[in-house]
């Protein structure tokens, strides 16, 4: 992977953002394991991992469901090649755009983390996933409501990353506003729950501080903000990784959905 990033993702694919993502993963793996939990039940076999970056859920997903084959599917080339080096015999990781119908199929099982923000047309993309899966099939997937937080430093950073993928069409906090889909025929929202997960501000930061150094590059920022500012945030950000306090917290108030196909 070069340091430039070749996918149009807003975060990148440089090394840069795969170390943002392993972050994310290791600080997210408690609360994504507990809700894959809830689905052992359904007993899937065929399972799809969408916008897996470089296949920390992939790998999850593999843990929790032994008997399934998986395939991880992600639009960077760098992040499958990544995630390639450390599959299991059960993983495929295959280079591919979400947005376009999916070539393989059908799924019992099709799973997506902080994927959606990322889709300027995520109705679409999850509508045609659905005709891509078994019926009774699932689709589960993870996003936040919302962010909270008292850090003046995190604050700054979140109207960034919001502005930033306003930009594009895009919304950051994507929870809500699936929660209040109700009609999604022919899928049927099977379940929805909204759970805090506090994360100390330290530990918080560590995810943070990796994205200053790739936001520089996008052009709504070279536009929108002088590159000092962006320095200067980071040193904030990186003052709370050295001096903060952990006892702080930082709540993702994280939505997860699952949607069913029925029998029609
Ligand atoms: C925030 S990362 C999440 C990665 C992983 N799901 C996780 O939670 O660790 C979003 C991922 O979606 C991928 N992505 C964005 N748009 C995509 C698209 N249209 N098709 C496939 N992957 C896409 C990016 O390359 C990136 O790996």
């Amino acid at each position: 992977m070069s340091e430039k990033p070749i996918s149009s993702y807003t975060f990148g694919d440089s090394t840069i953002a795969a170390e943002r993502l392993r972050i994310l993963a290791e600080i997210f793996e408690p609360s994504t394991r507990e809700f894959l939990e809830t689905l052992m039940d359904r007993r899937p076999t065929r399972i799809a991992d969408l916008g897996c970056g470089p296949g920390y859920t992939t790998r999850l997903l593999a843990q929790i469901f032994p008997q399934a084959q998986l395939v991880g599917i992600d639009s960077s080339r760098g992040f499958i090649e990544l995630a390639d080096k450390t599959a299991p015999p059960c993983v495929r990781f295959v280079e591919g755009d979400v947005a376009s119908p999916l070539s393989s199929g059908p799924y019992d099982l099709i799973y997506a983390r902080y994927l959606l923000p990322h889709l300027s047309h995520y109705h679409s993309a999850v509508l045609q996933w659905g005709n891509c899966l078994s019926v009774g099939g699932a689709i589960a997937n993870e996003e936040n409501d919302w962010i909270e937080t008292n850090q003046p430093a995190f604050r700054t950073y979140f109207e960034m990353v919001a502005a930033m993928l306003a930009d594009r069409g895009q919304r950051l906090d994507i929870g809500a506003e699936l929660e209040a889909i109700n009609d999604w025929q022919p899928l049927l929202k099977f379940s929805s729950q909204l759970v805090p997960i506090r994360v100390p501000e330290p530990n918080a930061a560590r995810m943070f501080v990796p994205n200053l150094d790739v936001f520089r590059q996008q052009p709504y920022i070279q536009k929108n903000h002088e590159e000092a500012e962006i320095q200067r945030l980071k040193a904030d950000v990186l003052a709370v990784i050295e001096r903060g306090d952990p006892s702080r917290m930082v709540t993702f108030w994280r939505r997860r959905i699952v949607w069913l196909r029925p029998a029609s």
